[in-house]
């Protein structure tokens, strides 16, 4: 079961034209395409006729036209034409879901259409802000999403994961802080006067070259329903004043991870990451997009490895760590979603009754 009443990334924008796009999403078949002004279509990717998949068909202007007998239907999912009859059946429709385009990213939501306000988007101002650069990719990985979740929960897990490149044993052996509201959880961790590990030694060298002491490192990692999570990271010259706020003698990124459900054991995962220097240095943000690709490609593989696991063991309950904190308020508050739209529709369908 999945929050429904909210935006789900669908795809990058750019990946939206003027073909056919088909993509699962909470378990539902979409079809997404632009129309001639630009605009994003979402239709159900299922005929009215006989349920083939309109993605299987054709654009025909800013209708889609199902590729076995020819019923068009417009970017509302109203159907527009039907083959060797003059009137149209009034049912005649697929559903259509409101889109937006934002952050790079376009934006579906298939829950209550009344309820699709684009201020309900997740705050990802950095990935479209011109002080910060960056890029990112999608990740396709064979899990449920709540396990990626929990993965960027908990960054303990660099310690042992990714110890080559951002992992160390300061991470490991730092406490950390958890608050939460009812769509929020925010865990905060700082490292202080630590030695980086290599990643971010780097990183600091970009803006000062010449400095090797110790560093304050910090990672304040925010969840915000469904299942966007951003990670404030970065490192300054250990006592320069960063928990302060005064992160000047430091570089600071920003780690968006935008993940959708695709089934129940799968999921799209989107991510940028953005930087605040160097920000017009396109080889540097490839370098910098190729070694995150491999750091979460080890999380990946570890995360395809747990599904299969969980899969193997039915019905056995995780044991929780002082490190589950934050995944575990996720997990509960995602609950709690799914549960209150289950009394929406439950007290719908009272009050239609009368
Ligand atoms: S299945 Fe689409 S028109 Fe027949
Ligand atoms: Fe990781």
């Amino acid at each position: 079961m999945f929050p429904l009443n909210a935006w789900y990334a669908a795809a990058w924008e750019q990946e939206v034209g003027r073909t056919l796009t088909a993509r699962t999403i909470c378990g539902r078949q979409v079809v997404l395409y632009r129309t001639e002004g630009g605009e994003v279509a979402a239709l159900a990717d299922a005929c009215w006729h006989r349920l083939v998949p309109l993605s299987m068909g054709r654009l025909d202007g800013d209708n889609v036209v199902c590729g076995y007998h020819g019923i068009a239907y417009d970017p509302r999912g109203r159907c527009a034409f039907m083959p060797s009859q003059e009137t149209i059946n009034p049912s005649a429709s697929v559903q259509s879901f409101p889109t937006v385009s934002r952050y790079r990213l376009v934006w579906v939501w298939l829950g209550d259409p009344n309820l699709a306000d684009p201020a309900k988007l997740p705050d990802l101002h950095w990935a479209s802000d011109p002080a910060w650069a960056g890029g990112g990719e999608t990740l396709h990985v064979d899990c449920d999403y709540r396990l990626v979740l929990d993965n960027l929960m908990d960054l303990t897990h660099e310690t042992y994961l990714h110890s080559n490149s951002i992992g160390n044993d300061a991470v490991a052996e730092t406490p950390f802080s958890v608050s939460h509201t009812d769509d929020k959880v925010v865990l905060t961790r700082w490292m202080l006067g630590i030695e980086p590990p290599p990643a971010w030694d780097a990183e600091l060298k970009w803006r000062f070259p010449d400095y090797d002491g110790p560093v304050d490192r910090w990672q304040i990692i925010t969840w915000q329903a469904p299942s966007t999570i951003t990670i404030d990271v970065g490192v300054a010259k250990a006592g320069t004043g960063a928990p302060q706020g005064d992160r000047s003698q430091g570089v600071t990124g920003q780690v968006l991870d935008m993940i959708t459900p695709e089934t129940d054991r799968s999921c799209h995962y989107f991510w940028l990451r953005m930087r605040d220097y160097n920000l017009d240095d396109e080889d540097y943000t490839a370098a910098m997009v190729r070694a995150v690709h491999g750091i979460f490609n080890e999380d990946a593989e570890m995360l395809n490895a747990q599904q299969k696991a969980i899969e193997a063991h039915p019905g056995y309950d995780f044991y929780n760590l002082n490190i589950d904190a934050g995944g575990m308020w996720v997990r509960r508050l995602i609950d709690r979603l799914v549960a209150a739209e289950a009394d929406l529709v439950g007290e719908r369908a009272l009050a239609e009754r009368g």
